[in-house]
């Protein structure tokens, strides 16, 4: 079993600091997502095409939760729109 003194949940993403990626295929960070919402972006689809967070497709090699990152991008939408 291995421990970690900073555990990161990178599904979680109220856990990511600003520089931390959301999307590993495109290398994009949450803070420029964050932006991007900010700045008017409210769908997923308009974060792809402000961003080109999410348009990848080695998800499944590049990214720790070995899938899409559109639940993180999804779920900063949720928190940053509020
Ligand atoms: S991790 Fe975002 S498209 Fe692959």
């Amino acid at each position: 079993m291995k421990f970690s003194l900073n555990p990161k949940k990178y599904d979680d993403v109220s856990t990511l600091s600003d520089n931390d990626l959301i999307c590993y295929c495109c290398d994009v960070d949450k803070q420029s997502i964050v932006k991007a919402i900010k700045n008017g972006s409210r769908t997923l689809k308009e974060i792809k095409a402000t961003t080109a967070a999410c348009t990848g497709d080695e998800c499944a090699i590049v990214n720790p939760n070995k899938r899409c990152c559109s639940k993180e991008i999804k779920q900063l939408i949720k928190l940053v729109s509020l």
